[in-house]
This record gives C-alpha cells, sequence and structure tokens, in this order.
C-alpha cells in the first residue's frame, strides 16, 4: 500500500509498524481525546511509514510469550515482576519506568486479548502461562508461571491482531518505504519530519510532520550470528545518531543462548520453560552448576555465559552437519517433553529444528550457541515516549519527538533484558506514546480550519534534505568506479564484514584490545568502503541494493557507538562482560552512558526508587 497521496504537513508520522508502531497508532487513535476531536469531524492526518509489508515485522517472529503476573496459573504479584526486572537487568535499570511496566502489564496483555490475540487456555479458560528465565515468586525464591503465551507464536499473534486493527482504524500505511532521514531543527528542539524513499517507485518524498515516532526495532544484524532477520538494521537509532542525538546504553546487546546451530535461528527459551536441558559435550546438565536453583531458567546473560565457559573448557559440540568444524555449540535436550505436548506447545522450535538441523528434538539433541538477540540500549525516552537528550546533566526534550519499542531505551531492561518484556516494553509504551502523541495532536490539528500554521521553515528544511537524498540516489545510479575492488563491492558483503568482526570483539564478552582492534577495522576498512558503494544497476525503482546501501552505513555508524561505549564501560555489567574489568563497579558505573556519533559519551544516573544495587551472580 501506498499513501493516496503525501500530505504537504502530517500531524504525526510512525516509522515502523511492529508491536511497538502499531500500538502507538491504536494508543494514539483510541486515546480520549483523539476519539473527541473525530467525534467532531477532524480527522487526524497520521501515516505509518514501513519498510517492510507490516505483516513481515520482526515482531512476527517472537516466540515465547509477554511476561504479566496476571496470576492465573499460580500466585503472582506486579513487585515480584518489578524486582525481577531490576535485578535481571543488573540494577541499571529506571526503576520508576520498571515499576510502570510491570503494574501495567496485566492490563496491557488482557487489552491484546481483546485486540484478538488467541492465547492458548487453562483448562478453565484463562489465558495460558509458562515460566521464563529469571521471573520468580517471592522476590527471587523460585520461578513462577509469568510469560502469557499462543503455543511459541506469540509474536505472530500479537503482530497480525494489532494490524488488524490498524485497518479496521483506517490507518494509512507507506509500505516498502525506507526512512533516510529524521529531521530535527538544527538546535535539536524540535522534530520537523523526515525523509522517505519510496522502493517501488525509486523516489525520496519530504514529509512534513510535527511529530514523528520512531519504531524501527533492533540492530542484530550487527552480529554474523543473530536471531533477527534481515531488516534489523539498527535504522531508527542511527538516523537519531546522525540527526545529532544520543543513544542511552547502547553497549548492552543481548546474547540469547538457544540459537540453532550456524544459523542464529531463536529456538524459543519456552523450550527450557517446557523441560528442555542443556548439556556439555560429556552430556552433564551443567546449568545447575552456575546457577544453583535456577538452572536453565537464569536469566539469559548468565546462561550465554555459562555456555561459553563450557566451550573454552573443551566440553562444546560442533554442528553435526560439520561434525569435524568447531566444537562451539552445547546440546539442547528435550527428549524429556512429552511429544505430543511438545508438537503442541512448541510448534515453531520443532519446525524450525526440523527443517534448518533436519533432527528430530523427541529423540536427538539440537546444537545450539547463543545469538545476538536484542538491543536493551538505543533512544532516550521518557515514559511517555518523548525522546530527549542529556544536556549538562538535564534531560531536554525534543519536542515533537518520540519513540518506542527495541530501538528505543525507557531503560526497563538495564544491562540484561528478561525474556517476555519486550513484547511488554513494545505493547505498552508504545500505546503510552500513542497518548501523549494524541494529547498534542488535539492541541493543534493540521485538518482544523482555525489551526496555527507555524512550520514553513521546519517544511523548508526537509525538503532540502529531500534534495540532497535526491541527489545521492543519482549518484549512487552512476557509473559504477573505475577501481575494481570498490566496483566489486556491495553491500551484503560488507554487511558480512562487519557481523565477523563484530562477534569477534563484542560477542557475550569482550575486552580493551579486541574493541579498539574492532574500532580501528570499521573506522578505517569498513567505513570508508561503505562511503564508496554504488549500485549495480542503474535503475532505481525496486532497486533493493540502494536501501541495504543506507542500511551497512547505518550499521557501521551504530557499530562504532556500540564498540565506543563497550570501551568506555570499566565495569561488567548484565550482558557486557568485560574481561579486563570483570566486576561491577557501581561507585563509578551505575549509571547510563549516552553516546553521540563524534563518540563523545556522557552518563546520566540510574533512577532508583526503593531497590538499591545487591549483588547478582545469578
Ligand atoms: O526465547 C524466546 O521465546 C524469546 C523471548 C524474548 O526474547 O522475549
Amino acid at each position: 500500500m501506498s499513501p493516496k497521496h503525501v500530505e504537504d504537513m502530517y500531524d504525526a508520522v510512525i516509522v515502523g509498524a511492529g508491536a511497538a508502531g502499531l500500538s502507538a497508532a491504536l494508543g494514539m487513535l483510541r486515546s480520549e481525546p483523539m476519539r473527541g476531536m473525530r467525534a467532531n469531524g477532524i480527522e487526524p492526518n497520521v501515516l505509518v511509514i514501513s519498510k517492510l509489508q507490516p505483516l513481515r515485522s520482526h515482531t512476527g517472529s517472537a516466540e515465547g510469550g509477554i511476561a504479566a503476573s496476571l496470576g492465573n496459573v499460580e500466585k503472582d504479584d506486579w513487585h515480584w515482576h518489578y524486582f525481577d526486572t531490576v535485578k535481571g537487568g543488573d540494577w541499571l535499570v529506571d526503576q520508576d519506568a520498571a515499576q510502570l511496566l510491570a503494574q501495567e502489564a496485566p492490563e496491557t496483555v488482557i487489552a491484546l486479548e481483546h485486540a484478538g490475540v488467541a492465547f492458548s487456555r487453562t483448562d478453565d479458560g484463562h489465558i495460558a502461562q509458562r515460566r521464563f528465565g529469571g521471573h520468580t515468586k517471592d522476590f527471587g525464591k523460585e520461578p513462577v508461571r509469568r510469560a502469557a503465551y499462543a503455543a511459541d507464536r506469540i509474536g505472530h499473534q500479537i503482530l497480525f491482531s494489532l494490524w488488524q486493527q490498524c485497518v479496521a482504524e483506517g490507518v494509512e500505511f507507506a509500505e516498502e518505504w525506507y526512512v533516510t532521514d529524521l529531521v530535527v531543527a538544527k538546535d535539536g528542539s524540535r522534530a520537523e519530519g523526515v525523509v522517505a524513499f519510496d522502493t517501488h517507485k525509486g523516489e525520496a518524498h519530504a514529509i512534513h510532520a510535527r511529530n514523528v515516532l520512531v519504531a524501527t526495532g533492533g540492530a542484530g544484524r550487527l552480529f554474523h550470528t543473530t536471531s533477527n532477520s534481515w531488516d534489523l538494521t539498527g535504522d531508527g537509532m542511527a538516523l537519531a545518531l546522525s540527526a545529532g542525538l544520543q543513544l542511552e546504553d547502547s553497549e548492552f546487546v543481548q546474547f540469547h543462548p538457544t540459537g540453532l546451530a550456524h544459523t542464529g535461528i531463536l529456538l524459543s527459551e519456552a523450550a527450557r520453560a517446557e523441560g528442555g536441558v542443556l548439556r556439555n559435550a560429556d552430556g552433564e546438565a551443567f546449568m545447575e552448576h552456575y546457577a544453583p536453583g535456577h538452572a536453565d531458567l537464569a536469566a539469559r546473560d548468565v546462561v550465554s555465559r555459562s555456555i561459553m565457559a563450557e566451550i573454552d573448557a573443551g566440553r562444546g559440540v560442533p554442528d553435526p552437519k560439520d561434525p569435524t568444524g568447531p566444537k562451539d555449540c552445547v546440546w539442547l535436550d528435550m527428549t524429556g517433553i512429552d511429544a505430543d505436548h511438545m508438537r503442541k506447545v512448541l510448534p515453531q522450535v520443532v519446525e524450525t529444528i526440523e527443517k534448518y538441523a533436519d533432527l528430530d528434538p523427541t529423540k536427538d539433541y539440537v546444537p545450539v550457541k547463543p545469538t545476538a538477540h536484542y538491543t536493551m540500549g538505543g533512544i532516550p525516552i521518557t515514559t511517555d515516549g518523548e525522546v530527549y537528550r542529556w544536556i549538562d546533566g538535564e534531560r531536554a526534550v525534543v519536542e515533537g519527538l518520540f519513540a518506542a519499542g527495541e530501538c528505543s531505551c525507557v531503560s526497563v531492561h538495564g544491562a540484561n533484558r528478561l525474556g517476555g518484556n519486550s513484547l511488554l516494553d513494545a505493547c505498552l509504551f508504545g500505546t503510552r506514546s500513542g497518548k501523549a502523541l494524541a494529547s498534542r495532536i488535539v492541541e493543534n490539528p493540521v485538518n482544523d480550519p482555525l489551526a496555527v500554521d507555524d512550520g514553513a521553515s521546519d517544511a523548508d528544511d526537509v525538503r532540502q534534505t529531500a534534495d540532497v537524498r535526491t541527489a545521492e540516489i543519482k549518484e549512487l545510479l552512476a557509473q559504477l568506479p573505475e577501481d575494481d575492488a570498490a566496483a566489486g563491492d556491495n553491500p551484503y558483503r560488507l554487511m558480512a564484514d562487519l557481523g565477523l568482526v563484530m562477534e569477534r570483539a563484542v560477542a557475550v564478552r569482550c575486552d580493551a584490545d579486541g574493541i579498539e582492534r574492532a574500532l580501528a577495522t570499521l573506522r578505517n576498512d569498513l567505513e570508508p568502503r561503505a562511503k564508496a558503494l554504488h549500485a549495480h544497476s542503474d535503475s532505481a525503482t525496486f532497486n533493493q541494493e540502494i536501501t541495504a546501501i543506507w542500511e551497512v552505513r547505518h550499521l557501521i555508524e551504530l557499530g562504532e557507538a556500540v564498540l565506543e561505549a563497550s570501551d568506555a564501560r570499566h565495569e561488567s555489567r548484565g550482558s557486557l562482560k568485560r574481561l579486563d574489568f570483570p566486576e561491577r563497579d557501581d561507585e563509578h558505573f551505575l549509571a547510563h552512558s549516552m553516546a553521540d556519533a563524534s563518540g563523545r559519551i556522557a552518563w546520566q544516573p540510574v533512577h532508583i526508587v526503593d531497590m538499591p544495587p545487591k549483588a547478582r551472580e545469578y
């Protein structure tokens, strides 16, 4: 779908159509003030731009569940969920935001049920819930069933339901449009709009908007081994950096313990929640040794590090498809799960193993290794989704600019996210930011005949940025460089090279030397090569290479921020394991890193409400 025509000015443009973007659109349209405005005959001008057809958004691949203390299967309490989230995040969590997350989780899940999500059910008809890593009862005493699930296809259910609701509300989509620029006033004070590339026609559009919400997802493609689909290229985060904004806590990248060997495809934590066990080459179930009492359902950073420790100690196994290859996996043993039950509650996991590994998980051990899964950091936002800059020790909100979902950082995940908390974050804070957007729109809607049009110079800024892009597109399509090496290069090769560099430097653990080497490679090799890229066809229509060129440039820009922030944090916390600084250091680093495109890092204090930091082993 393309918009019928591009408007002169939008009330709001939402970039991204996964759980966060769609929740924001619905939160906005269904908020009280917006209902009132529409009842008075004034329709908002809103556009949702997505680089994919929305139903291909990565939300659709979320598997195991969404966390909420519904207490449908056993007693639960939001205070326990709050505690687990703070502890799981190794105390780098903003506790006011985490309180909201845990408190508003049950109503968020019920709202999804009302939107049409077909949750699995208990025998008495309630939403079914299962265990998930790090979720406990009674402040850490024992595991609790908190993840509301739909077999192992919760993301698919949520994505389709939210999209259908948006279609019912008449939301206008620009599908397969790629946002190349976030346009912010030169002084950083307000959003002015975006520039978007219509991949069908090969044209760049200036889109002037009073409000912009960025919900573009994560950046797993920074790494060679990742559970993320090809399009998770950190676009929103890179757009923010290019617009002169900062990223918060970008050094924290989560590696999910159970990526299927050599593909990285996610095998849901639900496999372990349903009874799967990790085993080393000797057949030993090693997790009890690393995390007594929590074992295979300890938090993800702990499990991933434990797997790497087993591999380092020579107890890893090779991928059976490559028996003489590196022993860089361990076994996931699901043979103890009843076969019928497994097919009923883990159909996606079973199908993935059968199709991609030619194994039968009811009989065979399955080779797994940690896979890049989630970026805890991102564009800094308030609990209403407003983007801010950290300047002179204060939050300076960028008027009209919002973000939600994985590309943002409201700081509920801190240094390590708990499973099931990402869909919750996306839906809950997506909805909240949509409501905040609505409040701004009703004050001065574009379609109100009495509206004040004060945006002429903003519109000029957006147009000028679009002109620069249009010129760049011509340049990208112009003749290939004479230099053979440059002419033969392409964005896909560059992405592969970047993935290997990042993986070697910072996957699961890192140290200063490795980070420095990787930064030098990014700056001296990958960045110049990315600048020299040209398309291999002279037509811009449906030319995916053009988008891929921008994507790899985004990844490199973001990769540098990840490395710079990792370098600056001289401690180990959550997913960041610094081999040269093995301990957590609350005295100096109980703080959020705020990185900008120049490599400058500022530090913002963590919001502690009522849980002072404690030691966290697992
Ligand atoms: O393992 C999983 O199903 C992943 C869930 C999550 O990342 O929240």
